[in-house]
């Protein structure tokens, strides 16, 4: 058991699932276990019931920089590496964000709102944990959505969620390419995890096919492959579940 691992969006949904499925796993020694209700969790309480120390819970709001500042010096007096960072924050129609359908329902608040936690916290959270990143192989990941591709954007709607996926994604790209140089080993992945059974999809969910709409679990699963698979010469780069590269 030798690598440590980091959930931020880890209260609910993919991001708890991944923390299960990590705390199975023989090769990761500690998962921690971000998000602002992470010690109020139910599901990450009964982890930690199980795991012990292996499990190391903090709240913290990622869009707040002192927040993560002391995530990050929280996390470097129990280690001096991290092996593996998945952002899966993400929010789609709370804490002011919505799914507009059209541009009589956008305003600044609701893009803001969608930007704060979409594009701008997962980035600033690899600014903060990037001293943690430095030495030798690692994985930042964050999930982005299909939605986000500009290429792929045939639909329309849901302005703000896919705007600020975008952002994530082109924030990331960049990022990747500062820490090529920063850390040959690095591997900087943008994931889109497919359409899961979460609270955030739970709104949308009446009009996608009972196959087409995967349990936690199993996107989970999905997103750890594709992290095994992928090195740090697809760093920067932009997949889907199953292993197929999605268009910026
Ligand atoms: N579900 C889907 O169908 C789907 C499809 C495509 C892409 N995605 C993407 O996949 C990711 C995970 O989605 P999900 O469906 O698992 O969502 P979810 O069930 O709503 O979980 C989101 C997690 O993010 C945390 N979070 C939100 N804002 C935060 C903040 N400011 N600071 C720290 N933690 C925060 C939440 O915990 P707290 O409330 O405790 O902070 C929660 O644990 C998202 O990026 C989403 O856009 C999902």
């Amino acid at each position: 058991m030798t690598l440590n691992a980091l959930i931020c969006g880890a209260s609910q949904g993919i991001g708890l699932a991944l923390c299960e499925q990590l705390l199975a796993r023989d090769d990761v020694a500690r998962v921690w276990a971000v998000s602002r209700q992470a010690r109020g969790s139910q599901a990450l309480a009964a982890l930690a019931a199980a795991h012990g120390e292996r499990l190391v819970r903090i709240d913290c709001d990622a869009r707040n920089e002192q927040a993560l500042e002391a995530l990050a010096s929280e996390v470097s007096r129990i280690c001096t590496h991290l092996d593996l960072v998945i952002s899966t924050l993400g929010i789609l129609q709370r804490d002011g964000a919505k799914a507009e359908k059209a541009l009589a329902q956008l305003d600044l608040a609701g893009l803001q709102a969608s930007f704060a936690t979409n594009a701008f916290a997962p980035v600033l959270l690899l600014k903060h944990l990037l001293p943690l990143l430095r030495k030798q192989p690692c994985t930042f990941a964050a999930l982005s959505a299909r939605v986000g591709s500009i290429g792929d954007n045939r639909l329309g709607g849901w302005y703000s969620y896919r705007a600020s996926k975008a952002a994530l994604n082109q924030l990331l790209h960049t990022a990747s390419i500062e820490l090529k140089r920063l850390n040959p080993a690095s591997t900087v992945l943008v994931l889109h995890p497919g359409t899961t059974d979460t609270q955030l999809s739970q709104p949308f969910q009446a009009n996608v096919p009972a196959e087409q709409l995967f349990a936690p679990a199993f996107a989970a699963q999905c997103i750890l492959e594709q992290i095994g698979r992928l090195g740090p010469a697809d760093s920067g780069t932009f997949w889907a579940w199953d292993g197929q590269p999605i268009t910026w």
